[in-house]
């Protein structure tokens, strides 16, 4: 097959990942007997840099003419870098959210699994690790909290923000339909989650979550509130199949999940709209600490391309051959910083990209 991939290195680590999972996908195209054409586009600080906004038109029309985009990461340090300076709305992060939704990509697929091989670098205690976990969060990704009005303002002479959490009954529906499709090819588990004992829109959630829940019954579904989830997922996270929740939540769950998997290094995640087409990333930050020095962690990245091989291109084998090789560069102790252990072999990031490349 003849595919474009419109591809956004970004930002600190991103370059450096990226190139390291087209260095997979070549691979993939050569066993296979594809092609790939790249795109490479600018977005973020990048952008900034370049052409004073963190996302232009020509960026977002170039990447809906590709079949698929593949992206590293997004800003620098919020502390020191001079585009945290710029209004909020110029900022590298305003960019991200401005693709995502001109693209519409509401359903964000974020994989949490624990390797087994990795259970050495997992913070949880042993017998919690030993039982392992296999977990698919999704978030939405195109509402809530990041997308509704905000504004600062002075009320009565004092300094006021206002964030707005808005959420549609068709917003809902679609992530649901996605999540419980998701969890029939799975272990037919959705556990939905949202503060329904305070929130006006996670009262909603539930409603309508319920309502698809019925064209399912194959699916059992459970509700959990956020707060709970925060601890459940360190307390026995092999009890979740697919998480279903909202924008922000999503956000931070997804961390803590990615976390307990040994590193951030290792989540992958697509972002989906209602086509075949998606946007793929890892669902780490740009690391500004550690770039530029061929230390970072390329599997999330790699990860990633192999979703994009599935989710997009329906190229099931190739996806495979791809996690396949993680997992046996796991098993065979090659290991990146990120998840060094004693007695591993460390390598960097572009060697790690070629042993993976390799087992292809
Ligand atoms: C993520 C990131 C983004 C988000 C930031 C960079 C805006 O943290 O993809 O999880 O909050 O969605
Ligand atoms: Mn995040």
């Amino acid at each position: 097959m003849n595919k474009k991939i419109a591809v956004i290195k970004g930002d600190g680590i991103g370059p450096e990942v990226v190139t390291e999972a087209m260095k997979v996908l070549d691979k993939v195209a050569e066993k296979f007997g594809h092609t790939f054409e790249y795109d490479q586009l600018l977005m973020g600080g990048c952008s900034i840099d370049a052409n004073g906004v963190p996302l232009t038109d020509e960026t977002i029309e170039r990447a809906k003419a590709a079949d698929a985009v593949l992206m590293g990461s997004i800003g620098g340090n919020t502390s020191t870098s001079p585009w945290y300076k710029l209004p909020a709305d110029k900022r590298p992060e305003a960019g991200l959210l401005k693709l995502r939704k001109s693209l519409n990509l509401f359903a964000n697929l974020r994989p949490a699994v624990l390797y087994k091989e990795l259970k050495g670098a997992c913070p949880l205690k042993e017998e919690i690790a030993d039982r392992g976990f296999d977990m698919m969060i999704m978030r939405e990704l195109t509402g809530g909290l990041y997308f509704g009005a905000r504004e600062t303002k002075e009320v009565d002479g004092v300094v006021t923000a206002v964030d707005t959490l808005t959420y549609s009954e068709t917003e809902i529906r679609r992530i649901a339909v996605r999540a419980f499709d998701i969890a029939m090819k799975r272990r037919k588990k959705v556990t939905s989650v949202d503060k329904a004992n305070v929130l006006d829109s996670s009262r909603l959630w539930r409603k309508v979550v319920e309502e698809v829940a019925k064209d399912y019954p194959e699916v059992t579904l459970e509700h959990m509130l956020v707060d709970n989830c925060a601890m459940q997922l360190v307390k026995d996270p092999a009890q979740f199949d697919v998480v279903l929740t909202e924008n922000m939540f999503g956000d931070i769950l997804s961390d803590e999940a990615s976390m307990i998997t040994g590193s951030i290094g290792m989540l992958a995640s697509a972002s989906l709209n209602d086509t075949k087409f998606g946007l793929y990333e890892p669902s780490g930050g740009s690391a500004p600490d550690i770039a530029g020095q061929n230390k970072a962690n390329p599997i999330a990245t790699i990860l990633s391309a192999a979703m994009l091989l599935r989710y997009s291109f329906d190229m099931d084998k190739e996806a495979d051959a791809v996690e396949m090789s993680v997992a046996k560069v796991l098993s065979s102790g090659y290991r990146t910083g990120d998840i060094f252990t004693e007695g591993m072999k460390l390598l960097s990031c572009s060697e790690m990209g070629d042993v993976i490349a390799e087992g292809i």
